[in-house]
């Protein structure tokens, strides 16, 4: 997320009684949201798509194939309002498509299509049997004590010495408020939530393994300031693990990375300082560890206007001296990377705070680049759906083991009014070999693989996943 040029707002929450006032305009859109629930239901239209069958490189699991059907999304906006506020004008001047005009307008009658309500959360612990598994884009996702899981902006790590998921992110559940009148969105740090699982469904509150510091006002993790899109990684050298995220002041000047170290994934983790890495500005970021323990360090500088990357020292608590600038000039942020074959790629969003646009696939034969850019790499939905990267943006691209080409995308959908119900968009991604299909996608790079992240409204992994070879 960035500050400038962001999408601003005004929220409900601008009296000034606090959480009071907050908590009644809460019962307020409750109601509302449960009349047009009623309502407005008949405005939308789900459809399966004709299911154009992408012929299945990677796998030939017939469940995999499932996921590589092309699901449609058809979605009515509603007639435009008679009136539109001249802060609703200033956006469409921005060419901000009407989906995502709509997707941000709080008093939106598809709301609850884009945020649907706690009836329809995804219960680990309630569901069982055939009705197990099912991811559902954008639903509100209880952990096994029943909470919504809080671990936005976030990663996961698998721990091979327990055989282990953990699901780091921004434990978000406070009150969203500005800090000044043009500042962003917020809510102040809690700190890092963990969730661990076995099936990357389930999911346990591991709590709260990386603090906000309450009382020392001049410390990096002071509550008023920022932590965003905390990142951890296995060290086997020093058996440490090692977060790394974005570390900022309430106006993103301070720009910089911070590293905690903890000796078990569930912490906590000790936090041992922030730097500018290379001595450049660093906002959103993420890390890779490449399959030599060469780790890297993958972030937006220079006023988001270039990708740096640069490879970490042996330890993974600083940076060698090595850096390269990609995507010059392009403002690209939100980065994800992830390798298969031999061959990085990262996806990566636009910079409009925290609305909705366009993703872009790379890849690349070295880390260190160059890069070159795909396409877009959303199928499905509608062809609005596409642009908005189904109305979310990336934070993380998980690894299937053993289905070579097979990943989960993981990514926010942010909620600018209430952060703390932001929703987690997760699909599957699949890498395939060269086509001689002609294909939107990449007939203008032949030589690269085409990356597709397909939109389900619910889908699965293939059962027994885990233990396929
Ligand atoms: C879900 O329930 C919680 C408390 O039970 C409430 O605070 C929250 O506003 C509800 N969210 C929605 C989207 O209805
Ligand atoms: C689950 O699905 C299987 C195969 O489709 C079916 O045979 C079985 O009856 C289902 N079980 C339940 C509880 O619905
Ligand atoms: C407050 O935090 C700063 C920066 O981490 C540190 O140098 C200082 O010692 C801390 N002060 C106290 C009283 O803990
Ligand atoms: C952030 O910016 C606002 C408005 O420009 C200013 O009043 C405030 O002091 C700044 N805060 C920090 C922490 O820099």
């Amino acid at each position: 997320m960035r500050m400038r040029n962001l999408y601003r707002k005004p929220t409900t929450l601008r009296c000034n009684a606090g959480s009071r006032c907050y908590s009644a305009s809460a019962v307020i859109w409750s109601l509302l949201g449960c009349l047009l629930l009623f309502h407005l239901y008949s405005n939308i239209h789900h459809k399966h798509g004709e299911g154009r069958e992408v012929q299945l490189r990677v796998t030939n699991h017939p469940q995999f194939r499932e996921l590589q059907q092309v699901e449609e999304e058809i979605i009515q906006l509603p007639p435009q309002k008679g009136k539109r506020s001249p802060r609703a004008a200033k956006r469409r001047h921005k060419r901000v498509t009407p989906l995502v005009d709509e997707f941000l307008d709080e008093d939106s009658r598809l709301r609850h299509v884009f945020f649907p309500g706690n009836n329809s959360a995804i219960d680990p612990v309630k569901v069982t049997g055939n009705d197990s598994y099912y991811y559902y884009p954008g639903r509100i996702w209880l952990d096994t004590d029943r909470n919504p899981i809080q671990a936005h902006g976030g990663g996961i790590l698998y721990d091979e010495r327990s055989n282990t998921y953990y699901w780091y992110g921004e434990y978000k559940d406070g009150l969203t408020y500005r800090a000044h009148k043009r500042g962003a969105a917020r809510v102040d740090i809690i700190g890092v939530g963990c969730y661990s699982s076995k099936d990357l469904w389930t999911w346990k509150n591991e709590g709260i393994v990386l603090a906000a510091e309450e009382m020392n006002g001049t410390h990096d993790l002071y509550k008023s300031n920022v932590l965003e899109r905390p990142k951890v990684i296995f060290n086997d050298k020093t058996r440490k693990y090692v977060m790394w995220m974005h570390i900022d002041d309430a106006n993103y000047t301070k720009a910089a990375v911070g590293i905690a170290i903890s000796d078990t994934p569930d912490g906590p983790f000790e936090y041992l300082g922030s730097q500018r890495p290379h001595g450049y500005e660093s906002r959103d970021m993420t890390v890779f560890k490449d399959e030599d323990g060469v780790a890297y360090l993958i972030y937006s500088s220079e006023e988001n206007n270039v990708l740096h990357i640069g490879p970490m020292t042996e330890d993974y608590l600083n940076l060698m001296p090595v850096m390269r600038r990609v995507f010059v000039g392009q403002r690209r942020e939100a980065p994800a990377v992830f390798k298969h074959q031999g061959t990085y790629y990262m996806i990566t969003s636009g910079c409009t705070g925290w609305a909705p646009n366009e993703a872009l696939a790379h890849a690349a034969e070295s880390i260190l680049g160059p890069w070159e850019t795909l396409g877009n790499p959303c199928v499905g939905g509608n062809k609005m759906f596409r642009i908005a990267t189904f109305l979310a943006q990336s934070t993380f691209v998980l690894p299937l083991p053993g289905f070579s080409g097979s990943f989960i995308f993981m990514a926010d959908r942010w909620n600018p009014s209430d952060l703390r119900d932001s929703r987690y968009v997760w699909l599957p991604l699949i890498v395939e070999g060269p086509t001689h299909h002609s294909s939107e996608y990449i007939s203008r790079l032949p030589l690269w693989s085409r990356v597709s992240i397909y939109w389900h409204r619910k889908w699965r992994l293939p059962q027994g996943w885990s233990t396929f070879k």
